[in-house]
Order: C-alpha cells, then sequence, then structure tokens
C-alpha cells in the first residue's frame, strides 16, 4: 500500500441525512474518494442498492480494490425501533438488549450496514444531560451487563454472517460525566474515579468482543479524549489489549484544534493518530497532513501501519474481501409481526411503575368510558432519540389512544389533547377536563418530544416542558380516577403534581409500538417489572443525585445541621435508583451468606461468596420482582460508594410462589481501582456490608468480613 492508500484506509466520510459541524461530502467526493483508494469506511449510508453501488466503486475501480466499511447510529433498532436504551436498562433483563441488537443486526445488515455505532457504554449522573437517554443511567454495573448483552446481540459468534455487524463501544471515555450536563463539556475525573465507574462496561463490551471503540468529545483531566493517549493506548490498547480500532467521533480529530490542545489541523492529526485514534470520522485532518507529516518524522510509520492493520482486520473478519456486497434481493424493508412483536414485549418488560394508590392500576378492559388526554395520547411520536431517520418517517409508534380502543373495545374513548408539548398555551384545558368528567378514568399522557433527549439535547430544566403540569393539575381537580403516563427521554423532576396523582406509570420513549406496550401494562396484560436504572431527583439544584455516592464524613440526617444536605429538601431523590412497583406484592427474605468470613487470598484465587434470598409473591396475580444485591466497603484506603450493585435478578412468579435466587461475589465485586495512574486493583481486608431488597433502599442486610 502507498501512504497515501494507507491514509485512505483511516478515513471515513459521511454519506447521507447527517449534518453536523464539519459539514456532508458530497456524493462525489465520496466516490471520487472511494475510487482513489483514499477512503475505508462511509457513514450514515445504507440500503443494499446504494451501499453496493459506492462498494462497486472501491471494489472494481481502486487500485487496491479494498472494500468500504459501512457505518450507522443503529442504536435502538433499524426498522423496528425498540424503546430507548435508558428504557431498556430499566428491564433489569439483559435479554431486552440482546434482543433490539439481534433484530437490529439482522436489518441493518440486509441493507449494507457493516458497523454500528452503538452500544453507548457511558454510566452517567447528569439527567440534564441529553445523552442520558441513550445511556444505561448511574450504575457502571448494570450498564456492563447491558453493553455486553448488545454487543452479543449485534456480533454473534461470526461476524461473517448476514445477519451481523460489529459493534462500537462508545464513548470513551467518561463522557457522561459532562459538567453542568452540557453536551461536549469538560470532564475532571480522578484516576480511581475513571477506573471504578467509567471504565467497567467498556471492558465489558471488549470481554464481550467489541470489534471497535469510539473516542468522546470531553477532555478527561485536562487532555481532549481524541488526544488521550492515557486512555486511548495505556489503558485501551497496551493495559487491556484491544486488538480493534478506535474510530473518532464525527469532527472530533479537527476540534482538537478548538480545544486549544492542537495549534492547527496537522497538529490535530498528529496528536490523534499518536494518541491512539486509527480512523478519523468526517474531518479530514491525517488524509491531508498524514503524508508530510510522516515525511518529517512527526508521526510513526509504525503507529500508521498498525492503525491500517486493525481497520483492515475488521473488514476481513466481516468476510468483505471475499463478499463485499448486499443482497439486493434480501434488503428487508421494514418490521415485520415478529419484530414488532419483539419490540412490543421488549417496551412493556421496560416500564417502570412509579406510583399506584388505591389499586388505580390496572384498569379494567371491562370499563365503561375511558378519556385519553395530553399531548402524546395520540402522537406517533414515541419512537425515542436515535431512530433512523428513514425508520421514522416510514414506521412512527403506534399511539396511545389506538391502542386503548383496542385494548378496551367495549368502553366509550375520547380523546382531547388539552395542552401542546411545549409552549404556554392553555387554552385546552377546559376540553381535557370535560373529557375527564364525563369518563371513568383518563389516562393523562405526558413527557417529553424524543427531540428533547439525546445528542446536544440538554435542558438545565427537567419537568415537564410547556403547561403540562397545569393539565395534570386540573385534571387532579376533578376528584375522578385518573393516572398519568410518562413518556420521556430522562429522570424528570416529577414536582407537586406527584402527591394528587394516583398512578404514575414511567414508559419512557417505548419506540415502535408504544401505545401497545402502554396499553398491555395499563390493562394488566402486562405485570409491570420495570425497575429505574437512574434517580429521579426532586429538584435540579440536588444534581448529581445518585445512589452510589461517596461516604462523607458527616453524613446526612434528617433535621441535624452540619450534616451534608440542603436546608430546603433532603438530599435523597424523588424516586431511587432500583424503584419501581408491580401490580402484585413480593417479600423478600433476609440475605443468607454461605460464609460469613472469606480469606482475601482465597477470592483472588477466583473463590466467591453465594449470597441468597428468597423471593415470595406474596400477593393475588402473578408478577415480576427484581432481587437487587448491594455491596458497601466499611472501611477502605479511598472512601468507597455507600452502597454498589453487584447483582440483579428478575423474577416472575406466580401467586403464593417462592424462589430463592443466589448471587456469588468475587474479588472483582468487593475490591477497586486505586488512584495509581498504572491502574492497580485492590481487595482490602475488612468488613462488608451486602444488601438485598428491590431498590438501593433496600435495609436487609448481612456482614461479611474478609480476612
Ligand atoms: C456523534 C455522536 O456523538 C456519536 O455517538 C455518533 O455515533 C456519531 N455522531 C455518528 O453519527
Amino acid at each position: 500500500m502507498t501512504v497515501e492508500e494507507k491514509l485512505g484506509q483511516l478515513q471515513q466520510l459521511a454519506g447521507a441525512w447527517e449534518t453536523g459541524p464539519g459539514g456532508n461530502s458530497t456524493k462525489n467526493a465520496v466516490e471520487s474518494a472511494a475510487r482513489a483508494g483514499r477512503l475505508g469506511s462511509v457513514l450514515s449510508a445504507f440500503g443494499a442498492r446504494s451501499t453496493n453501488a459506492l462498494q462497486r466503486i472501491a471494489v472494481e475501480e481502486s487500485r487496491l480494490g479494498i472494500p468500504l466499511l459501512f457505518g450507522l447510529d443503529v442504536i435502538h433498532g433499524f426498522w423496528t425501533t425498540f424503546p430507548i436504551p435508558l428504557a431498556q436498562a430499566a428491564s433489569f433483563d439483559p435479554g431486552v438488549a440482546r434482543t433490539d441488537a439481534e433484530v437490529s443486526a439482522q436489518e441493518a445488515r440486509a441493507n449494507g450496514v457493516h458497523w454500528t455505532f452503538a452500544p453507548m457504554a457511558d454510566v452517567t449522573r447528569e439527567p440534564r444531560w441529553g445523552r442520558v437517554a441513550e445511556s444505561c443511567g448511574e450504575d457502571p454495573y448494570l450498564t456492563a451487563e447491558f453493553t455486553a448483552a448488545k454487543v452479543a446481540g449485534y456480533q454473534g459468534r461470526d461476524l461473517r454472517a448476514k445477519d451481523r455487524v460489529a459493534a462500537c463501544a462508545k464513548h470513551f471515555v467518561a463522557y457522561g460525566g459532562a459538567e453542568g450536563g452540557r453536551d461536549y463539556n469538560t470532564v475532571d475525573v480522578s484516576e480511581a474515579r475513571l477506573r471504578n465507574l467509567y471504565l467497567p462496561p467498556f471492558r465489558a463490551a471488549l470481554d464481550a468482543g467489541a470489534a471497535t471503540v469510539m473516542a468522546s468529545f470531553n477532555t478527561v483531566g485536562g487532555v481532549p479524549a481524541h488526544g488521550n493517549a492515557h486512555a486511548l493506548t495505556e489503558i485501551l490498547k497496551h493495559q487491556w489489549g484491544f486488538d480493534g480500532f478506535v474510530v473518532s467521533d464525527w469532527n472530533g480529530v479537527r476540534e482538537l484544534v478548538a480545544h486549544g490542545f492542537a495549534e492547527d489541523d496537522a497538529a490535530a492529526a498528529r496528536l490523534a493518530l499518536t494518541a491512539g485514534v486509527d480512523m478519523e470520522m468526517v474531518s479530514t485532518t491525517l488524509r491531508e497532513h498524514g503524508e508530510r507529516l510522516l515525511r518529517e518524522g512527526r508521526i510513526d510509520a509504525g503507529r500508521l501501519d498498525d492503525a491500517v492493520a486493525r481497520i483492515l482486520r475488521l473488514k476481513f473478519t466481516l468476510g468483505l474481501f471475499d463478499d463485499p456486497y448486499a443482497d439486493e434481493g434480501a434488503a428487508v424493508a421494514g418490521p415485520v409481526p415478529a419484530t414488532r412483536r419483539a419490540a412490543r414485549a421488549a417496551a412493556a418488560r421496560c416500564m417502570v411503575l412509579l406510583k399506584n394508590e388505591r389499586g388505580t392500576l390496572p384498569l379494567r378492559t371491562s370499563v365503561g368510558s375511558i378519556a385519553v388526554v395530553g399531548p402524546f395520547g395520540d402522537s406517533g411520536d414515541l419512537l425515542g432519540t436515535w431512530a433512523v431517520p428513514a425508520a421514522a418517517a416510514k414506521y412512527p409508534s403506534v399511539r396511545v389512544l389506538d391502542a386503548v380502543r383496542r385494548a378496551a373495545p367495549g368502553a366509550r374513548v375520547t380523546y382531547a389533547r388539552g395542552v401542546a408539548t411545549e409552549g404556554g398555551d392553555t387554552r385546552g384545558i377546559r376540553a381535557a377536563v370535560a373529557a375527564a368528567r364525563a369518563a371513568d378514568v383518563t389516562v393523562v399522557v405526558v413527557g417529553e418530544p424524543p427531540a428533547l433527549s439525546g445528542e446536544a439535547a440538554a435542558r438545565a430544566d427537567i419537568g415537564l416542558p410547556g403547561v403540562q403540569e397545569r393539565l395534570i393539575e386540573a385534571v387532579a381537580r376533578t376528584g375522578r380516577p385518573f393516572v398519568v403516563v410518562l413518556v420521556n427521554g430522562r429522570p424528570l423532576t416529577v414536582g407537586g403534581w406527584l402527591d394528587s396523582a394516583p398512578a404514575v406509570l414511567e414508559a419512557w420513549h417505548p419506540g415502535v409500538e408504544a401505545g401497545n406496550a402502554i396499553a398491555d401494562v395499563l390493562f394488566g396484560k402486562v405485570d409491570p417489572g420495570g425497575r429505574l436504572p437512574v434517580s429521579f431527583p426532586r429538584a435540579v439544584g440536588q444534581i448529581p443525585v445518585h445512589y452510589n455516592h461517596e461516604s462523607t464524613g458527616r453524613p446526612y440526617a434528617a433535621g441535624v445541621k452540619y450534616t451534608s444536605g440542603y436546608l430546603d429538601l433532603p438530599p435523597d431523590p424523588q424516586f431511587a435508583f432500583g424503584h419501581g412497583l408491580s401490580y402484585t406484592t413480593f417479600r423478600i427474605g433476609a440475605p443468607r451468606l454461605s460464609r460469613a468470613s472469606v480469606p482475601a487470598r482465597a477470592l483472588h484465587a477466583g473463590d466467591t461468596v453465594e449470597v441468597s434470598a428468597t423471593v415470595t409473591n406474596t400477593g393475588a396475580h402473578a408478577g415480576d420482582e427484581v432481587v437487587q444485591l448491594y455491596v458497601h466497603d466499611v472501611a477502605a484506603s479511598i472512601a468507597r460508594p455507600v452502597r454498589e450493585l453487584r447483582g440483579f435478578e428478575r423474577v416472575t412468579l406466580a401467586p403464593g410462589a417462592t424462589r430463592t435466587v443466589r448471587f456469588r461475589l468475587g474479588a472483582r465485586d468487593l475490591g477497586f481501582w486505586t488512584n495509581d495512574p498504572g491502574g492497580v486493583f485492590r481487595l482490602e481486608e475488612g468488613a462488608f456490608d451486602l444488601y438485598v431488597g428491590n431498590s438501593s433502599t433496600a435495609t436487609a442486610k448481612r456482614r461479611l468480613t474478609v480476612t
């Protein structure tokens, strides 16, 4: 390969629909780069016919005929839009993520896509940050489990298979720590927090075989991730032995200049390649300056070859050298009944019953009349932030109103929008109130439009937008029974209206089968078994508020001054991590340990301690409970979180049924990474409190001593 051809493999250009800083390349520019062997990959082009046409140019008209790699953001579905990743995490069932990934991979690969920019492995404590929608929330353990499941679902066992795509664990690293929740903002992070909080899901992605990793837009301790040799090379490639490739984020290499880290584009190219970026998305600094930098000895020829080898290796693994084309006769053109069924089951499994007084839910299908009110009651815009635009245009979500009508065919079902999703117009509230008065029960569907979450969609106020709260309050004043269904992409501050609402169902952005899945849960066809993967703050001023905060010297005590709290609010969230109700009730027994003490030596050698608890359905309906295990290291050489999730299992139990849930704790679960930049994992002797229950506020505990 000539130097030009090598640099070409490192270049990725945008093929279609997306715009952003750095701009789109014209069709001509992409084609001529492919022809000249100056292009390795294309993002955002899909469709068997159009990708084949471009591929033919690369394979048949370029000197070496190296196939292109087609990448696309297939985040929670290609044609069949699944619930947003945050919702999926709420299922506490990694099988949900795996199914989404399998369906996505099949639909995407059939449409010429080889590679998805997912899963997002970023842990975040920032509900203002729009990308919380694309995350699994605030917990590294839960995020790791879901990330691994997604990678397995996308990639399967053989990437040559025509229903699999390569995964990309993103964004490396600590992107979720953006200060103030503003996208792309600074992240300053200690080594211990980096390794204990942000890195574990990436490690899990790589252990599951993730083919690629994407660098993040933020700085990490002052050094932008795209130029961060410590993160990209020392940790990822050397300590972890990652042999896949690192792709930049959109224009991320050139943005090293804006970061004030590189003087000009040439310096950006040099710094990024040297730090460990292998492929440049959209900006073209390496292609433009690489030859000169190499000639002048400012980039290393070995590093360039290494980057090229990493990229070519994936092309071989995907089988592109043998079969570079998509089968135009086999292209999947949309969701089919089986994938819709999967999306519907997944969406229902993700819903979290936040509150349910006086048995308001489930609704009876025999009810005489139902009013559906609210701006999302008759909306097809419930797909979520990363729906593929072509899918959104062709396959909007099933409307709640239609689904309620189908679920309760004998009922008189009326609809009044009441208010818009945003803005201050309250004139429609009167009609909504009249509808509520005339109905046996009212379903108020409120929330955030998907465009208010996702990338570059930070919000400073995370309450319901517009005057939607006024609508809820007005319906409450009728004194008639009602339920609130929330559709949103982030934790919301649920505010004063919560007290007046007898029942609240968190449905998130449920995807293409939204209405059906919501109706399945409202009418009790599906028991709500989801649990919160993020804390819901009482007020924005509490942020960051998360269950796994570190111990302080003056832990909060209600009413006691000089403890770590606020004068005007308790420091705990409105709804805690792990919270969620069911239509039945459960009793979780006290945790039992297989042994009360264990030598650290034995744990290091692979030994484990079993923690078990029985869970009994004490109610009258079959239902789901999520049994959760939390660990607290009582004293350690650095302050450790007050508790950390170390196990969970979602069980379905018939009324009266009992099951014993078992978890195993090993060195990995009890130790932690220190602040040593070289990466030191330590398991310290001493006491550990182990909590088992149905949320992060569980109180039943046992003590384990590590000797
Ligand atoms: C920018 C986003 O940060 C990233 O997640 C995405 O994969 C790329 N754009 C490509 O669209």
